[in-house]
């Protein structure tokens, strides 16, 4: 039988009849599409913890159905007890990475409904939560769009744009967030020119990025890490466009480890760098980008992983950071869902969220 076409796959669904959420299994990208259904606490814990579904708005989709198919396992009639064992899961799920705020966002949304309607019996506490999740799902759609729409205003038909890790749609709904503008531009017939950082050391540009551009026959080149600074030097890119896993209120962005890098060589060659990012991923609450706790990870992936043997000495000190903080200084534009954000992002930030309150 042939295989369907990545895009034709969703990146996290509910699977409500068999009490699940499905789950493209990102680690297993591009050689094998396995579809798991995460069903226990401890799954989807993992799954999220070990990035099998990843990516700040994706993470978010999935912690939503998750706490939702772990609320209807919780057999009471009773709301104190049921809200109790609600935020032990939700506490428990939302310790599974601490960098993306979207998994606080997305279950604190969800725990927004469990108090809101706390007057109604918990059968139907179940069902607004299951309404809940999907309109998070459903609102990343047009959340992403409408990125890709703002986003496609800053380039031409035939510009060279550089992303970092993947901010496509295996980290979103459909559309992905960096890679909207791109998605659109491809619909529309600008012929972009698409360099993907491979982005050590779990090589989402290469296994992911790369793979669904060029499923949908964009046109992308995969490159190094430490290969940006030679094609921005060539002249071949007019745009870096990266997603981010939280931007604190004065503009500073989480994203992938490298991201800053990126940031600084464009910066050196007058290449423009946008940051694409749902208000959900914004978090005014944060301050500056010293506030943003950085998760750290495993040795091995930096070690060990990909390679036939390990590469690096037994017992060699590694450091392995999974995001980086790029200054707002070195970021031209926030490009959200409600426009694009310009410096000073204090001020621009809060417009941005003003005109969210008023829609
Ligand atoms: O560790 P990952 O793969 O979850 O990191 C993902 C990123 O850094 C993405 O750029 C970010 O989450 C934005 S996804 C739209």
């Amino acid at each position: 039988m042939e295989q369907k076409n990545i895009m034709e796959y969703d990146t996290v669904s509910l699977k409500d009849q068999e009490d699940g959420v499905a789950i493209i299994d990102q680690t297993k990208l591009p050689g094998e599409i396995q579809v798991i259904l995460l069903k226990t606490a401890d799954e989807i814990w993992d799954a999220i913890y070990q990035l099998k579904v990843r990516g700040a708005p994706a993470i978010g989709v999935a912690a939503a159905f998750g706490i939702y198919v772990l609320a209807k396992q919780i057999h009471t009639k009773e709301y104190p007890v049921f809200l109790e064992e609600f935020q032990k899961h939700k506490r428990y799920l939302d310790s599974a990475r601490p960098t993306a705020v979207n998994l606080s966002w997305a279950l604190g949304r969800m725990e927004e409904v469990v108090k809101r309607q706390k007057d109604r019996p918990v059968e139907e506490i179940k069902e607004l939560l299951k309404e809940e999740a999907v309109c998070i799902q459903e609102e990343d759609i047009q959340v992403c769009k409408s990125i890709g729409e703002f986003g496609l205003t800053l380039l031409k038909p035939g510009d060279g744009i550089l992303t970092h890790c993947n901010a496509g749609k295996l980290a979103a709904v459909r559309y992905g967030t960096a890679t909207a503008p791109i998605y659109l531009g491809q619909e529309r017939g600008y012929g972009f020119r698409v360099f993907a950082d491979e982005t050590r050391p779990l090589l989402q540009g290469a296994r992911l990025t790369a793979f669904e551009l060029a499923s949908s026959g964009v046109d992308v080149t995969l490159i190094c890490d430490n290969m940006s600074g030679a094609v921005m030097k060539n002249g071949w890119v007019n745009a870096v466009f990266v997603g981010c896993d939280r931007v604190a209120a004065n503009g500073d962005t989480a994203n992938k480890i490298g991201t800053s890098v990126v940031a600084a060589v464009a910066k050196q060659y007058g290449v423009p760098f946008y940051v694409a990012a749902p208000t959900a991923t914004i978090d005014l609450n944060t301050l500056t980008g010293e506030d943003i706790v950085i998760e750290q990870r495993d040795p091995k992936e930096v070690t060990a992983m990909w390679y036939q043997a390990p590469m690096a000495p037994e017992g060699v000190k590694v450091f392995n950071p999974a995001f980086d903080v790029t200054s707002h200084t070195l970021i031209d534009g926030i490009v959200t869902e409600y426009g694009i954000a310009r410096p000073p992002y204090e001020t621009s930030l809060r417009e941005i969220f003003d005109r969210k309150k008023k829609k």
